[in-house]
């Protein structure tokens, strides 16, 4: 049994870092696990425009911890009237994406796009330029059962986008079922998917377990078991269509344990420990790499990593709360002995 694990250090192919007093508290977390992260911009209000990433990764940058190294990869987020220019802008100053996030789908996506006709033009333009689509792929009427929302989308969504803009590189993210994970196996080369590490360890139940635990609530929601174990096939598989995101989005405790608590799981802290959790569980843990630090940069057309990080075998218990400014946060799982451990270089 594999003792220790040394990795090429893997990038965060999908993160929440807010802004302000929460950024300051989270963003040492992910420059402590990951080199790169691609930075959600679901701020309120969103980054919607150049100038505003723009600003919003010096933020970033001046909250890192003295000497750190971590570069924040930066994301538009698309609306009804992203004008082609825009993009163009973001191209040249280095946004590396868009995110799609349809109208009303989850945390801060009001100003999302209601139908994907009416970003055709900024579609056309990042096509050409080869700039990558990030797609929320949930639908959002209320007729649709919260649990189908994702294998919907992609019948009525995906396939036709996929259609209209075949040379489009599109990463559907933190995909949450079976059908997402065999739509993206097959999907050609210009389609991938990232996978959470808490979509990867719990299903559906973890949400009900003794009583509602809305630490374990996130969206696209947690799914039945069938869909875990696709998720985990996927990401163990080696296909270099599936890559690390984990979708850790920080939110007050105030505000997860209430009646109408926000979907988000903090997973920061332990990231690379949850993921090798995981891959332990199916003996995959030499499928860990090149899920974790090489797909992603090989689909984003960024070079790999070269300095290398450490997992031991030695358990650990993660805390149960942190501060989060003047509010706290609890980390998924916090609380818990955790059997992998990140080695501090
Ligand atoms: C994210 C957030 O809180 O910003 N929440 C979540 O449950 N994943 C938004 C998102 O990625 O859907
Ligand atoms: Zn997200």
């Amino acid at each position: 049994m594999a003792e220790t694990l040394s990795l090429i250090r893997p990038d965060d192919w999908h993160v929440h870092l807010r802004d302000g007093d929460a950024l300051a508290a989270v963003v040492p977390h992910t420059a402590a696990q990951f080199a790169r992260a691609v930075v959600m911009p679901n701020l309120k209000p969103p980054v919607t425009t150049t100038a505003q990433a723009l600003a919003y990764k010096q933020r970033i940058q001046a909250a890192l911890p003295a000497g750190s190294l971590f570069q924040p990869l930066m994301t538009l987020y698309l609306t009804d009237h992203t004008p082609a220019d825009e993009i163009h802008r973001a191209h040249d100053s280095g946004v590396v994406a868009v995110k799609l996030y349809p109208a009303g789908a989850t945390t801060n996506s009001h100003a999302g796009v209601t139908a994907i006709k009416h970003t055709f033009k900024a579609l056309e333009a990042m096509q050409a330029l080869g700039m990558l689509l990030l797609v929320h792929g949930e639908v959002t009427s209320r007729d649709i059962d919260l649990f189908d929302r994702e294998a919907v989308f992609i019948d009525k969504h995906l396939v036709p986008l996929r259609r209209d803009f075949p040379q489009l590189n599109i990463v559907f993210e933190h995909i949450t079922t079976r059908e997402a994970a065999q739509y993206v196996a097959q999907a050609g080369a210009h389609t991938a998917a990232t996978i959470t590490a808490h979509h990867l360890l719990f299903n559906r139940n973890a949400l009900f377990l003794g009583g509602v635990r809305p630490h374990y609530y996130c969206l696209p929601v947690l799914k039945r078991e069938i869909h875990r174990q696709a998720l985990l096939q996927a990401a163990a598989s080696g296909s270099n269509r599936f890559f690390l995101g984990t979708d850790s989005a920080p939110h007050a405790t105030h505000l997860k344990e209430h009646a109408s608590g926000c979907a988000g799981c903090y997973t920061a802290l332990s990231a690379l420990e949850l993921y090798a959790q995981a891959f332990d569980s199916v003996n995959a843990l030499d499928k860990l790499e090149g899920f974790a630090s090489f797909h992603g940069p090989d689909f984003y057309g960024l070079p790999r990593n070269t300095e290398r990080v450490v997992l031991k075998r030695q358990s650990w218990t993660l805390p149960e709360s942190l501060p989060l400014g003047e509010a706290s946060i609890k980390p998924l799982c916090g609380g818990e002995t955790l059997a992998w451990q990140l080695q501090s270089n």
